[in-house]
């Protein structure tokens, strides 16, 4: 029994107005509640971002589901292991278990199932020998409004990648879908998920580097970039496909230079699937295609106390 899916991200952040016009811009509906920014991807039922003020921007706090089994399996490793169980926070006062990791960040673990998300109708593309979509256009209307379906994973930074994987591995039960030599690791659900709903990489202080949102198919990543362009946001990187976890990809900085990711089409991991883990060369591992690896991608700017 572990982690079994991924359930929202918290960050403290200096303008909650901000936060909530970009979260709004990106396509989720952003909402003030009790004074903190509650974010949620259109026709999805559950909590995806959570903004809370602060003076500067940081990570605050990320959470899991699990099923009632799990729950009690996790606490039993955690103190087995002497991780203190902490009370809820004042400003989230969720159930379930509250501790931290190895880097001193915030986890939350609930016994929750995901809400469903929007489905689409299937994706139809031709290619050689394999007409699938006959008698229809493929490409949307340019003025088609793009919305997320549902808040998929987030890549953490974390100073001691090791230990940060031992912990989520043995405790919490997650499994490595793929690494970057020694500094990104990759994670999936043992249970059946997305090839990671989690990544850590090496930086010299923890924090949030980027959430990763999904889109309906390839021409709705691209069309983003354009409409986040027109609209003055940061464009970060792409599009491309990456190679660990095989998704088209595209990137922009929020309002403090965090990134978000809007992907589709990523490798999906079953319960029983024969799954062999592989280490990636930086070389080949930051996209199939697409643009370079911009140099301040990894750049940890919640570190370097950027507001
Ligand atoms: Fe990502």
């Amino acid at each position: 029994m572990a982690i079994r899916s991924i359930q929202h991200f918290a960050l403290t952040v200096p303008d909650l107005n901000a936060g909530r016009q970009y979260y709004n811009d990106i396509g989720l509906i952003a909402e003030e509640r009790d004074g903190a920014i509650v974010a949620h991807c259109d026709g999805r039922q559950q909590d995806e971002v959570i903004l809370f003020e602060g003076n500067s921007n940081h990570y605050h706090h990320v959470s899991f589901g699990t099923n009632e089994d799990g729950l009690g399996e996790i606490k039993q490793k955690l103190e087995a292991a002497g991780t203190k169980l902490l009370d809820p926070p004042t400003e989230w006062p969720e159930d379930g278990l509250w501790f931290r990791d190895p880097d001193d960040a915030l986890i939350h673990i609930g016994a929750v199932e995901p809400a469903p998300w929007r489905d689409d109708p299937p994706w139809l593309t031709n290619s050689p020998g394999h007409y699938d979509r006959v008698g229809v256009r493929a490409v949307a209307p340019v003025d088609i409004e793009i919305r997320p379906r549902r808040f998929g994973h987030m890549l953490l930074f974390t100073t001691d990648i090791e230990a940060k994987t031992g912990f989520f591995t043995d405790i919490l039960g997650m499994k490595v879908s793929d690494s970057v030599e020694t500094f990104i690791d990759f994670f999936y659900a043992s249970s059946g998920s997305d090839h990671h709903i989690l990544a850590f990489g090496l930086s010299s202080k923890p924090g949030f580097q980027h959430a990763g949102f999904e889109l309906g198919n390839v021409d709705e990543v691209g069309m983003i970039g354009r409409k986040l362009r027109e609209k003055g946001y940061i464009h970060c990187w792409g599009p491309g496909r990456h190679g660990p976890g095989s998704n088209y990809f595209q990137y922009f900085r929020d309002p403090w230079n965090s990134i978000t990711e809007f992907f589709c089409d990523m490798d999906y991991i079953a319960a029983d699937s024969d799954w062999q883990p592989k280490t990636w060369l930086n070389s080949e591992a930051a996209a199939d295609w697409g643009p370079d690896l911009p140099a301040d991608f990894l750049t940890n700017f919640e570190a370097l106390g950027s507001t």
